[in-house]
């Protein structure tokens, strides 16, 4: 019966090669090793933010008027609203923290390297659009600090010369933030940046499938294959690493509602504590700062005196890792056969990014912002010395196969 159904299906779609070319008949490397979980989590967490954002959106209102309030008619009187709404907003932190990971796997194994520039671009573009879509999001409760850190972070646009001003009013839709800046945010941010995020992940996930996964030793398991074409080193990924994808999910579930019914706001970190005091267009709170996630490139902004050059650095920051696959000059992929140069460069690269990170959050002293330059001059520097130290440094031989 079942096969007789396929059977008519195939002929008119093609749902078998799929569920062979990317699942059943996709030979992914044996060795995949912790790191290699937070691609699936990203994906399940991306799944989490859609289903609890459209149930949010049914009882939540877009306009200065409600939106605060609907929150509160959410967190109190809708069946299960808190849990939805807790679990959407532990869910944009936890995004963060699996892509950051997500992230360090592709600097550790040199998975950006060719020939997977196109999947980093795409990681990069994702990440970019999750930065504008958590961005949005926050503004939607229509907190303090979704007030004055949207009107921090709009009015960085009024640095950019000659253009600078009508630019923040131009995203505004007003000349302050108000229920016109909220409405647009909203459709970007249930709309247009989901549907974006979605097709990038595809093409994303695409373009790895192209050329095949890269592994913790960066050896390319298409080299070396059988008679019947198949990787030697390679094994389906249906059903061995979706089964073991399976514990990471399990193990991750339990952090995640561990957190979810335990700590939603997490001390302030997942949900600011200004936030649950209604915007307030007349009254500055007297610290404000981004979600944790941005707070290592709000660091940098500050860092810098001029406004201008601080906002460049902070673009610039992000900016550079586009080009991350053409910094890379080393002969080998993975950490593991690179030399101390590259291992020392990526410790400074990681340490000063938490640090910044760190003082992101903290508000500024003369000693806090010395400390940020330097952390700074490091971030860039990991990035503008790699095309020389990874062709000085000496690299240790690339095993033939995979090493288990
Ligand atoms: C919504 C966000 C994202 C999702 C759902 C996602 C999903 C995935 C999945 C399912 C894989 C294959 C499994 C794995 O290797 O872990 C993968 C691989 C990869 N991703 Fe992502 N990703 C996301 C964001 C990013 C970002 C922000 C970057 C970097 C800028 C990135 C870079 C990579 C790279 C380089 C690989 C290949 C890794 C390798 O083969 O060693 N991804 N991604």
């Amino acid at each position: 019966m079942m096969s007789k159904f396929m059977e008519w299906v195939d002929a008119r779609f093609p749902a078998t090669k799929m569920w062979e070319d990317h699942l059943s008949k996709y030979y992914a490397p044996k060795n995949f090793n912790f790191f290699y979980f937070f691609g699936s989590l990203a994906l399940l967490v991306l799944v989490n933010q859609i289903v609890t954002g459209v149930w949010l959106t049914m009882s939540y209102t877009p306009s200065a008027e409600e939106a605060f309030a609907s929150v509160e008619y959410i967190m109190r009187d809708v069946e299960y609203g808190w849990i939805l709404r807790y679990l959407h907003a532990t869910g944009a932190s936890a995004f963060f923290i699996v892509v950051y990971l997500h992230m360090l796997r592709g600097l550790l194994y040199g998975s950006y390297q060719k020939p997977r520039e196109l999947v980093w671009i795409f990681g990069m573009l994702i990440y970019l659009m999750l930065m504008a879509e958590a961005f949005m999001g926050y503004l939607l409760p229509w907190g303090q600090m979704s007030y004055w850190g949207a009107q921090v972070i709009i009015s960085l646009f009024g640095a950019i010369p000659v253009i600078g001003a009508d630019l923040t009013q131009w995203i505004r839709g007003d000349y302050l933030i108000s229920g016109i800046t909220l409405n647009r945010f909203f459709a970007l941010h249930v709309v247009a940046l989901p549907i974006v995020i979605l097709g990038l992940v595809v093409l994303h996930i695409l373009a790895l499938h192209e050329v095949g996964s890269n592994n913790p030793d960066g050896v390319e398991i298409k080299k070396k294959k059988d008679a019947n074409g198949i990787p030697l080193d390679g094994i389906p990924f249906h059903p061995y690493y979706t089964v073991k994808d399976i514990v990471g999910v399990v193990v991750f579930l339990f952090i995640f509602c561990f957190i979810v019914f335990f700590f939603p706001e997490m001390g302030g970190y997942f949900l600011e504590k200004p936030n649950f005091e209604e915007a307030n267009a007349l009254k500055t709170p007297a610290h404000i700062a981004p979600v944790w996630y941005f707070t290592p490139f709000y660091a940098i902004l500050r860092a810098i005196p001029d406004k201008l050059m601080g906002v460049i650095a902070m673009g610039g920051a992000i900016a550079v890792l586009f080009v991350l696959p053409w910094l890379d000059r080393s002969p080998v992929k993975s950490m593991r056969y690179k030399g101390w140069l590259s291992k020392g460069w990526l410790l400074v690269f990681c340490v000063s990014f938490v640090i910044l990170g760190v003082l992101g959050v903290l508000a500024p002293t003369p000693g806090r912002t010395l400390l940020a330059q330097i952390c700074t001059a490091l971030y860039f520097a990991y990035f503008i010395l790699m095309p020389f130290y990874t062709r000085m440094e000496k690299t240790k031989p690339v095993p033939e196969r995979v090493t288990g």
